[in-house]
């Protein structure tokens, strides 16, 4: 039976860069979820008669608010809903559903790698049928709707056990449940030399996975272990736990500090890696060798040929503002397309649809390709091992390899976090209007050539996207970047991204925050960081 319920607006329903992230308990006071639920399908323009697929990555009431989309979808006319087992699904893995089984969209509830828990953050976005997150213009429509809703409809009666795999009905809805791995790992399979990596790891080469005890330790399992022959316990923190085993699932080398233990000891395995809560990041350490994203993209582009899915070579890339150049130098030398977008994934939608781009990435540990529309971990991770069995080099070789043919584009990001919303807002407002001023200004070693806001022309859609984050350009090619975090949940996150061109062949092994240090003292001249943080450096380096 369908029930519609009465209910009111309910304020900041908005959409950030990734999808809405709230603090569970705000997710689970009802009607939280079920007015943002409704405000999705409306703002699609319903559902009746659409298959949708439902996932989520496993974190605190992820089961339940599956039960809720599963009745609210019903009431509201779909036709099949198709869920991973256990409500599971990487985003990813989602994606890849999406389009492999032509649904009209998608509903990811994932906040990523922010924590889980009962005080930790939940969150849900909306992806569309090419299997990427929803445009600005739809995500508009969402938040227009959750500012005028009156009502919410939801079936009576408890949603089918999404635990077991098959079919069953909820009303005249199917809810199918499928197997969340094995279409993804054939996916996989499909992109890269298997058979030659099986043999890499058949010979003796280690690998080391930490899935830190989020959505990628059963697909890890399956992909390394069961099909590719690492040794067993390759993958550590495998099993996905409601609250990431109390950790903050984002792999970087601050939270991922045990693999960065590991990969630094004097037994180190060959080859470190990371995803996070959801599966779309990636981190990458050779032995004794972190890769920074940044870097990690520009090697990938270099050398994705090398992999069966990329034979043909690579249409274009595209990479946020905010990540380093140094893809832009292979892309240059490839002479083959480079586009910058704005922070987020869902910009690089259109340019895949459009055949435009192969290869995207983020500063923020995202790589991915067109074969979904999300950023996806264990794919980078895959690329990499692709590489390493084609080359037969290990990862500081191909680093150095690739830093002595581009030089190096030195780059560190430090987040100041939970900052005083005002105090951020008006830090960011005050550099906005000083910018065109900056020109010719020097500060201590460094003088500024030129600073502006980035805005995004879409050249495929034309759609313009303003307030992108704010720039500074130094003479010597050096570059800052300011922007206010688009996923936090508390306050305000600045984030400060450093970056300086280093072409000298007896300067490319530096500490990238030593070899950073005259645009890090720059940009707090310019800004005033430290003063109106109140901080006295950031609290995340990365
Ligand atoms: C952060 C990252 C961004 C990424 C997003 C979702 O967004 O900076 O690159 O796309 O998470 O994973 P931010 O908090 O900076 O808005
Ligand atoms: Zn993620």
């Amino acid at each position: 039976m369908i029930q519609t319920i009465q209910t009111s607006p309910i304020a900041g329903q908005k959409p950030g860069t990734s999808g809405l992230r709230k603090k569970t308990p705000v997710f689970m006071a009802t009607p939280y979820l079920e007015n943002y639920v409704q405000a999705i399908i409306d703002g699609i323009g319903g559902v009746e008669g659409r298959t949708l697929v439902v996932g989520g990555d496993g974190r605190y009431f992820n089961d339940t608010a599956i039960g809720v989309i599963l009745r609210m979808a019903a009431a509201n006319g779909a036709a099949r809903c198709i869920v991973g087992q256990g409500g599971l699904l990487s985003t990813p893995a989602a994606s890849h559903l999406i389009r492999k089984r032509k649904a009209d969209g998608g509903l990811i509830l994932s906040a990523s790698h922010n924590p889980g828990g009962p005080e930790a953050d939940f969150g849900l976005k909306y992806n569309g049928p090419n299997g990427g997150p929803a445009s600005e213009a739809v995500t508009d429509q969402i938040f227009a709707r959750t500012q005028d809703l009156t009502e919410y409809r939801i079936w009576e009666g408890d949603a089918p056990d999404i635990g077991l795999l098959g079919e069953a009905q909820l009303g005249a809805m199917v809810v199918e449940v499928i197997d969340p791995i094995a279409d993804y790992a054939d996916l996989m399979e499909s992109l890269f030399d298997f058979a030659a990596i099986r043999t890499l790891f058949a010979d003796g080469f280690r690998i080391r996975f930490d899935a830190m005890h989020a959505i990628t330790g059963p697909y890890a399992h399956e992909i390394l272990e069961n099909r590719l022959g690492a040794a067993a316990g390759s993958v550590v923190n495998g099993t996905p736990s409601p609250d990431f085993g109390g950790g903050h699932p984002d792999p970087n080398p601050i939270w991922a500090h045990e693999l960065m233990a590991a990969m630094y000891a004097d037994d180190a395995p060959d080859f470190g890696a990371a995803s996070d809560g959801d599966g779309d990041r990636n981190m990458i350490v050779g032995r004794g060798c972190y890769v920074s994203p940044s870097d990690s993209l520009a090697v990938l582009a270099d050398l994705a040929h090398l992999a069966p899915g990329y034979a043909g070579g690579l249409a274009g890339v595209a990479r946020s503002m905010p990540t380093s150049a140094a893809v832009d130098r292979v892309a240059a030398a490839k002479g083959i397309a480079c586009f910058e977008t704005p922070t987020g994934w869902k910009f690089f939608g259109n340019l895949l649809d459009a055949g435009r781009a192969t290869l995207c990435g983020e500063e923020s540990a995202g790589t991915g390709s067109n074969h979904v529309r999300e950023k996806d971990g264990l794919w980078a991770v895959l690329l990499w091992l692709n590489i390493l069995a084609s080359t037969g080099k290990g990862v500081g070789q191909i680093m150095s390899d690739h830093w002595a043919r581009y030089g190096r584009n030195y780059y560190s990001r430090h987040d100041y976090e939970e900052v005083n919303s005002d105090a951020a807002g008006a830090l960011i407002a005050d550099l906005r209007a000083e910018l065109p001023a900056l020109a010719g200004k020097s500060y201590g070693a460094l003088i500024v050539d030129s600073a502006d806001a980035f805005a995004y022309d879409d050249p495929v859609d034309g759609s313009h996207s303003a307030g992108q984050g704010l720039r500074v350009f130094f003479t010597n090619g050096a570059r800052a970047v300011l922007r206010l975090s688009g996923t936090g949940t508390a306050g305000a996150t600045l984030r400060v991204y450093l970056e300086a061109l280093e072409t000298d062949p007896a300067a490319l092994h530096h500490d990238p925050q030593a070899a950073l240090a005259d645009v890090i003292t720059a940009i707090d001249a310019i800004a005033g960081i430290a003063a109106r943080t109140g901080r006295q450096g950031p609290d995340v380096i990365t």
